[in-house]
């Protein structure tokens, strides 16, 4: 059979041959087991679903089996055999191209080149689904293979719903993950909800098959270190010989060290997992690897008079760092933290004075003991880095839930208000004021050829149009244009391409709009391929989390999550392609609710009128939301694009002065 009758196959008509686990994978973690004996049977006789009759009582055994074994059915037996990576668009049997591009992007998601853990469908942050199950897969592969430009296709946490009847300006799928009633939002219904196959953590882009690879991740934290940099720098000093200490070579956690030599400072980042601190170093991501705090502390020491700029990974606990450095007085200039508080309790963060291993012992055999000295770590952790803020260290929150978890182990980081945190999160400080507020988000693109002489074109395109946009640029956003500019004229030498041809950068929805039309005009042209526009769901519209993207919110609607679900149905009537809405994301299930899109350009004038009004909407939704909040530099950018859009017409809110409420209660 061939790629492409596989595809129209579905699930297969004879029941493939068992396999063996492949050795050299990396699986996900073993999961809770939560459910009951009921439940069990429920959970098998929901997985029976997907097949026939006469398999049952096989299937029963093996699913069984897997259920004991990892706490979830993955019907590993179903994966197929050919290859899964993002394949040219014309490689996928199709009858609509923009199905094509769809099936496309899940396939760059399972690529085991992408994804963390391929044979369980997950493609990043440990549990971040593209699927529950190989089941669904297959069948979502099929009805996107035979899918027309007039139906949609429903896709409920990753099972396909089927297909229903449209338009062809409707969105072709529709993807909801994790979608409960709120009071079913704790961790532990999650686990229940997933393990019964009914639900799933499609953390952000994962589940709404725009993840990218690390790239994505590696220009972000390169605009956060270096705005974190120019907030405590005079204007003519640089980061070069100043410290930036964090914890984290994780999935994500692992960009720190990249980017930090990319903003040029000295990045001492601890990671308590040897094997994950290696691999980082083996790629290249990070330059120094030591595991004893003597030699961490002379080589810091020596970094710091030579002014250097390097990153060196510190195999150990983060808290023993920054205890230790205290003692020393070394002097550091920025902190913060990328270990996985949004799952504390099941190793996202390792307790001091106990190794690596007895902590994975603890967590399976003495939970609670567990939890107990992740508290107080946590407490030690954040008394530690008060030690350093009075000092005069720039701490903040890179939105892993790390100040609010030590909120929760009653470590000393309340504000003396009690509501508010003693430090602010990234969003507060750095990326809502200078980048969020005024539009700017993380726009990405994949060049659905495959071809990298596509992508460098694409390059081209995008800084000559940022390059035109900022000669007219007003002053409040020239940092950020620039930033941008430079970033993508050094975009191909950081060799960040992994999977699919993509492409990252910040632009606001007059760059993102005309970036994307000029990508539209090129490929009428003939120049390049069929691109997908997408973005990640960190941004300024999508979503709405407390913690995190909407932190910088101060009306009391940071809890509310209107301007995302606004932003996914506004979006989906504007010519997205596809459109998602999540329930969790980095910062965990319940937290927060995030949503994104994808949408085609195939060069005709439809892809350009879609475009043009969606992409609109998808930044300028968030901006409106961020005005009302009262955000100053939402006010300025709202006001700017009234100005220049006679069609759009926002709710300015007016400002109170304080002394008529002073003395009113
Ligand atoms: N704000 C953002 O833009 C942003 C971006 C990326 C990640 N995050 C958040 O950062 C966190 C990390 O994400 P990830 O994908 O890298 O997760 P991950 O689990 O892959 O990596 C976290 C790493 O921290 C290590 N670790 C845990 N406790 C430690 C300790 N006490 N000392 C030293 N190392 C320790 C773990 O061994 C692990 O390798 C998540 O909560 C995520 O949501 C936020």
């Amino acid at each position: 059979m061939t790629f492409k009758d596989h595809i129209l196959q579905g699930i297969p008509t004879e029941l493939p041959v068992k396999r063996a686990y492949p050795k050299d994978a990396n699986r996900a973690p073993k999961r809770k087991d939560i459910l009951s004996k009921e439940e069990k049977q429920l959970a098998i006789r929901n997985a029976l679903r997907y097949f026939p009759k006469k398999w049952h009582k096989e299937l029963a055994l093996e699913f069984a089996q897997e259920l004991q074994d990892f706490g979830r059915i993955y019907m590993y037996r179903f994966k197929p055999n050919y290859k899964i990576y993002a394949r040219n668009i014309g490689d996928y049997p199709a009858k609509s191209k923009q199905a094509a591009a769809i099936m496309l992007m899940i396939q760059n998601n399972l690529d085991p080149a992408v994804a963390q853990h391929p044979e369980e469908l997950i493609t990043y942050g440990g549990n971040g689904a593209v699927f529950q199950n190989w089941a669904q897969y297959l069948l979502t592969m099929q009805y996107l293979a035979t899918m027309t430009d007039e139906q949609t296709l429903h896709l409920y946490s990753g099972h396909p719903m089927g297909l229903f009847p449209s338009s062809k300006n409707a969105p072709r799928v529709v993807v909801t993950n994790g979608m409960v009633i709120p009071n079913y939002s704790q961790p532990d219904d999650w686990e229940k909800f997933n393990a019964l196959g009914v639900s799933q953590y499609g953390q952000m882009t994962a589940g709404s098959f725009m993840y990218i690879g690390p790239q994505g991740i590696v220009h972000g934290t390169t605009i956060t270190v270096m705005n974190a940099f120019r907030k405590i720098l005079q204007k003519d000093e640089t980061p070069a010989g100043k410290i930036f200490l964090t914890a984290g070579l994780g999935g994500m956690s692992g960009a720190q060290p990249k980017a930090g030599n990319i903003a040029g400072c000295i990045t001492v980042c601890a990671e308590v997992n040897p094997k994950a601190a290696t691999k980082r170093h083996e790629q290249g991501w990070v330059d120094v690897l030591i595991d004893d705090m003597g030699d961490l502390v002379t080589r810091v020491k020596q970094a710091q008079e030579n002014n250097e700029i390097v990153s060196i990974a510190y195999i150990g606990n983060v808290v023993d760092v920054w205890e230790r450095f205290y003692e020393e007085d070394i002097f550091v200039h920025v902190g913060s933290d990328q270990t996985s508080l949004h799952i504390p309790w099941t190793g996202g963060y390792y307790p001091a004075d106990i190794s690596y291993e007895a902590s994975n012992r603890l967590i399976r055999e003495n939970p609670e003991l567990f939890k107990e000295k992740v508290q107080t770590t946590l407490r030690r952790h954040a008394a530690s880095i008060n030690n350093h803020t009075a000092k005069g260290t720039y701490f903040f929150d890179y939105g892993n839930a790390f100040l609010l978890e030590s909120s929760r182990a009653g470590a000393d980081v309340m504000a003396e208000n009690g509501i508010d945190f003693k430090y602010a999160s990234y969003v507060q400080d750095i990326l809502g004021p200078m980048c969020f507020d005024y539009g700017f988000g993380p726009f990405r693109w994949v060049c659905t050829s495959g071809k990298s002489e596509d992508l460098d074109k694409t390059d081209a395109i995008a800084a000559k149009v940022l390059q035109e946009i900022m000669e007219h640029s007003p002053e409040e956003i020239q940092l950020q244009m620039q930033d941008n500019i430079t970033w993508i004229k050094n975009a191909k030498q950081n060799n960040m391409v992994v999977g699919s041809q993509a492409r990252i950068l910040y632009a606001d929805a007059e760059g993102r709009t005309k970036i994307a039309k000029a990508f539209n005009d090129a490929i009428a042209k003939g120049d390049i391929g069929p691109v997908v526009l997408g973005r990640d769901h960190h941004d300024v519209s999508g979503t709405d989390s407390p913690f995190r993207e909407t932190s910088n919110i101060y009306d009391g609607s940071k809890f509310t999550a209107d301007m995302a679900i606004h932003n996914v149905i506004g979006d989906s009537f504007r010519g997205a392609t596809w459109v998602s809405i999540h329930n969790g994301g980095g910062v965990g299930w319940g937290e927060v609710i995030n949503g994104g899109f994808g949408l085609l350009l195939d060069g005709t004038p439809e892809a350009e009128a879609r475009l043009k009004s969606m992409l609109f909407y998808d930044v300028n939704n968030g901006i409106a939301r961020r005005s009302w909040a009262r955000n100053e530099e939402a006010l300025f950018a709202i006001k700017r694009e009234m100005e220049r859009t006679p069609n759009l017409k926002v709710t300015i809110p007016n400002l109170v002065e304080d002394n008529i409420l002073n003395d009113l209660f």
